[in-house]
């Protein structure tokens, strides 16, 4: 997803400059040219050898050096960034940046870049807190540098608190949004993921094969462009998108609460979730036990949310997706039309490589000007993105 980007990648001397070599292993695994800079402070932890290793470019250590300055000069450095990324960023070169001061290769080159520049500090919670330090960060994003707040946790230093260096993926996810164009900011996007469970008894429970991944997508793939996203998502074990509030339900009638709940605030709704259709009429308070020869269940009729949205949808953009196993076109048609949507995404969850719990999905988008568009087995956030580009281009309804 980083394919053809260059990063310049700025490292100081922090005990987390060691995560730093896992940030450039996975920015080259997702596509990207990496150009590391290291300070004198950072050559203490780490060494070069390790980052032009994984790099597979060379490290830029000095400003007077000049071997370096004549192979790559450092404007030419500060030149070829797509992003400028400083991970871990130290209290010390946060300082330098805020007030100015240009007295080494990384703040130098730092200092000259025009492109967006991403800082992910990392030190002991008390210099975090240090109302300097924190001036300097306000004055730092106030002209446009973006930050991404340490995590809370033991640090290195023995105190416990705010000052850990984020997770290699969650820089590398932060790198991706800096780098998206943020086509759906204004936005906010409510999502719906994954099966619901209807209890039958304490232990026991109807769902359905939903791995709640096809949603998950789409809400991370909103996110990245821009917009807010609410996921309101039924149980699954996947990791929550970064950034996405995440809402969740367990029963159809819980997800029915919470999407109604969100509703109002929701320009966009996209439902990708496996809503169970019935309910056990009774739930048994107590384990069946299985003395009987044979048990029968009565079901009820949970209700169906993306019709009742249909009904008061007012200006919002309305998707909903449609799991067939037969008539694909046409069963997704009528669902378009009897629940008032803008967009349906058909798949036909028989095929292999489509549908429920599988990396893939192969989809048709039904819009309800009668257009039709068949998009090749691709992976879900692949779909999701697809997708995305045409809710952006839908009319908005009443304008
Ligand atoms: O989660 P994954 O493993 O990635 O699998 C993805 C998926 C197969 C679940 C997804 O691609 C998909 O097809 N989602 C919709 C599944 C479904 O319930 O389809 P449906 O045809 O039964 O429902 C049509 C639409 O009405 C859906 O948007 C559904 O969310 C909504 N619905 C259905 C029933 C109900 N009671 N309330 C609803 O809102």
């Amino acid at each position: 997803m980083l394919q053809g980007k260059k990063i310049v990648l700025g490292v100081c001397g922090g005990i987390a400059a060691y995560k730093a070599a896992e940030l450039v292993r996975l920015y080259v695994k997702a596509g990207a040219e990496v150009f590391v800079i290291m300070t004198a402070a950072a050559r203490e932890f780490v060494t070069p050898l390790t980052f032009q290793t994984l790099s597979g470019n060379p490290v830029h250590t000095e400003l007077f050096n000049l071997i370096q300055e004549r192979e790559i000069g450092h404007i030419a450095l500060a030149d070829r960034a797509d992003l400028f990324v400083v991970a871990p960023a130290t209290a010390n070169l946060i300082g330098k940046l805020a007030n100015g001061l240009a007295d080494d290769l990384l703040s130098t080159t730092l200092m000259a870049t025009r492109a967006p520049v991403l800082l992910a500090p990392a030190m002991n919670v008390n210099m975090y807190e240090n109302p300097v330090y924190q001036q300097n960060e306000a004055k730092l994003r106030a002209v446009g540098y973006h930050l991404l707040a340490p995590v809370t946790g033991f640090l290195a230093c023995g105190w416990e608190g705010k000052g850990k260096l984020p997770e290699p993926a969650a820089i590398v996810e932060e790198t991706l949004r800096l780098l998206t164009p943020q086509d759906l900011a204004g936005e906010t996007v409510l999502v719906t993921a994954g099966p619901t469970r209807e209890d039958i008894d304490p232990v026991r429970y109807l769902s359905n094969r939903s791995s709640g991944r096809m949603g998950f997508a789409v809400a991370r793939a909103a996110r990245l462009r821009g917009a807010r996203v609410v996921l309101v998502a039924g149980p699954t074990a996947l990791p929550v998108p970064a950034g996405v509030e995440v809402v969740p339900v367990t029963s159809a009638q819980q997800m029915r609460a919470a999407v109604l709940a969100r509703f109002p605030e929701a320009t966009i709704v996209i439902k990708a979730a496996a809503v169970a259709d019935f309910r056990p009429a009774q739930q048994a308070p107590q384990k069946i036990k299985k003395k009987e020869a044979e048990l029968v269940l009565s079901l009820e009729k949970n209700p169906d949310i993306l019709a009742e949205l249909g009904g008061e949808k007012g200006g919002r953009r309305l998707v909903g997706f449609a799991a067939e196993t037969a008539d694909l076109g046409e069963n997704a048609r009528k669902k378009l039309m009897e629940k008032n949507l803008d967009l349906v995404v058909a798949n036909d969850v028989s095929r292999e490589g489509a549908g429920f719990d599988v990396e893939t999905n192969i989809v048709r988008l039904l819009f309800r000007d009668g257009r039709v568009e068949d998009l090749p087995q691709l992976s879900k956030e692949e779909v999701a993105h697809r997708l995305l580009d045409r809710v952006r281009d839908l009319p908005v309804p009443g304008q």
